[in-house]
């Protein structure tokens, strides 16, 4: 059986709209990946959708004066849209609020309560008295013990990182009317996480090809030893605790969340109308699993999901966590309360998808943290994707068009450079393809990049205009070879700038899709001599200043004068 890929993106939390950061994290390098392992013909399912518990949800709500229901779907069906429009193609958009996943999580939950992963505790735990409710997760907010920060939530502090419990807090108030909360008694559910601490360093022992930042911080975990963690919630948004005397009691978010990664392949199953069709992938040892992340999420996925994972047993465990660090935007930390973002829908309104996703994908916050500029993102379209990709379309083809009746002239006779030229394409290819393997998104965008240079150079060092009299031969062999190079562009495009590959097929007038092209056979890629080109657009149009600077002054608030 050919190796199987099993794709997730981070479940985003249904509680706003999509903006950048969101895409830098997790949504962009996934569907780059899984683009990639579509042409490469690989059995690849990619999973995602809509978070919809927790009280991510709750506070939004109150604030809103609405409830949780309508809070989710609307932004269920909002973020569902942004990702169609940028054309991150999942397989399957999922919604944890589904019965499906209700239904999966609690037989998840009573698997793991059956086996003795799960105990029922007396706690004691904070509670508002004026707003009549125990304050769990984001109800609650203080000074973090280990980093200081001040707005640290019950949760986990942003600034650090650090994965908290309410009672840590230094100073805690309550988040809506910022009282100072008392403590009641309660009961709640615990994993058992301490018991899997040698069995998860073991297993992460052999994950020596993880980036470094996941490791380093899951070492950092197992060195101040795992604790047991309640996995239940005193709130009433949620997935019922399925268990006698636990009336009025939820799952905590992210026990649920990550289950969603399964109930959304059985969803896909189901879709498909091969219902057991999801066990190919979870429940078989050689499929790889990779969980595509921002850096806040990691100790969810790299050490708790393994943990309810192992405990349940007969499903297969993340084969890698490609966790990518944060995108600021204007040299600032991204806050969606402070409104310090770029919205993907306000971004759609005045621009095409893929010069974003090229921007994102070139300067993208792999190994530290990376910065949206509006200036830089106009300098890397104009400079980049229509001054070098864009152009080597434009002026070859309107030559081709020209001269040539808009018909690829034939290559009688390949010199050394256009031999050069097409044996870049077989080159590039190979390389972008190991440096995806290997989820090294900007690099292989950087790769893409340069073979259209190799390209311009070349079209500008064979100078066809001059060889059209002298050696019109000559001038049909470079005009070939360039159009076979934009053939293979075409292809390789499509895990970057699927619209803009989609576009140049077109142009080319090339047979089917790109997306039918087997990434291994690029390198032999031909259109025959005689082939009619379609009709010519622009690939990438330039962006002037004042659409930036529009762009900067919404940011900060203001209105363009
Ligand atoms: O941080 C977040 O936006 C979470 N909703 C991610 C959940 S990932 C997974 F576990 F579903
Ligand atoms: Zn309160």
């Amino acid at each position: 059986m050919p190796e199987k890929i099993l794709v997730t993106a981070a479940l985003p939390y249904a509680n706003g709209p999509l903006h950048l950061g969101h895409l830098a994290g997790a949504y962009m390098p996934a569907d780059v990946y899984v683009r990639y392992q579509r042409l490469k013909k690989s059995d690849v399912v990619f999973i995602c959708g809509s978070d919809e518990h927790g009280v991510p949800i709750t506070i939004r709500a109150d604030r809103e004066r609405i409830s949780p229901q309508q809070v989710v779907d609307r932004f269920h069906t909002m973020m569902k849209e942004s990702f169609s429009r940028l054309g991150i193609r999942f397989d399957n958009y999922s919604r944890t609020s589904l019965p499906l996943h209700h239904k999966i999580s609690q037989d998840i939950f009573l698997k793991l309560y059956e086996s003795g992963y799960i105990k029922e505790q007396d706690v004691r735990q904070y509670y508002c008295v004026s707003c009549r409710r125990f304050l769990p997760d984001r109800y609650i907010e203080g000074e973090c013990p280990h980093c200081h920060h001040g707005g640290a939530r019950g949760d986990q502090c942003e600034a650090c990182g650090r994965w908290l419990e309410p009672e840590q807090l230094v100073s805690p108030r309550c988040k809506v009317c910022g009282s100072a909360p008392e403590v009641r008694g309660t009961k709640h559910w615990y994993f058992a996480l301490s018991r899997f601490q040698p069995d998860l360093e073991r297993w992460q022992e052999s994950k020596a090809h993880w980036k470094s930042n996941v490791r380093e911080f899951c070492s950092g975990w197992f060195g101040e030893g795992l604790t047991d963690r309640p996995i239940t919630r005193d709130i009433d948004w949620g997935i019922p605790v399925p268990l006698q005397g636990a009336e009025g009691k939820v799952l905590y978010v992210w026990f649920d969340a990550p289950i969603g990664y399964i109930s959304s392949t059985v969803e896909w199953a189901r879709n498909r109308g091969e219902p057991e069709r999801w066990r190919d992938y979870w429940c078989n040892q050689d499929t790889r699993l990779i969980h595509f992340i921002g850096k806040d999420n990691i100790v969810f996925h790299a050490i708790v999901w393994p943990a309810v994972l192992m405990a349940h047993g007969g499903f297969v465990l993340p084969d890698n966590i490609p966790a990518n660090e944060f995108l600021n935007i204007e040299g600032e930390k991204l806050s969606t309360s402070r409104n310090w973002a770029v919205w993907v829908d306000d971004y759609l309104e005045v621009f095409p998808p893929d010069p974003l996703r090229y921007y994102l994908a070139a300067n993208a916050p792999e190994s530290k943290d990376s910065d949206f500029s509006w200036k830089d993102f106009q300098v890397r379209n104009n400079s980049e994707l229509a001054d070098i990709l864009g152009n080597l379309v434009n002026r070859s083809l309107s030559f081709v068009e020209k001269h040539f009746g808009a018909r690829i002239p034939a290559a009688e006779m390949l010199s050394e450079s256009d031999r050069e030229v097409l044996a870049a394409i077989g080159r590039t290819a190979a390389t972008i393809g190991s440096l995806l393997e290997d989820f090294q998104v900007r690099r292989a965008v950087s790769e893409l990049m340069n073979l259209a240079r190799i390209g311009n150079r070349y079209f500008n060092d064979s100078a066809p205009w001059s060889a059209l009299k002298q050696d019109p031969a000559r001038c049909a062999a470079t005009l070939n070879t360039t159009v076979q190079l934009q053939l293979a562009l075409a292809v390789m495009m499509d895990p970057f700038m699927p619209f803009s590959a989609e576009k140049l097929w077109k142009m080319l007038q090339a047979p089917g899709s790109h997306r039918d092209v087997r990434w291994q056979d690029l390198e032999g890629l031909r259109l025959p001599a005689g082939h009619p080109l379609g009709a010519r657009e622009i690939l990438f149009r330039k962006i002037e200043d004042e659409v930036i600077e529009a762009q900067v002054a919404r940011l900060h608030g203001s209105k363009p004068a």
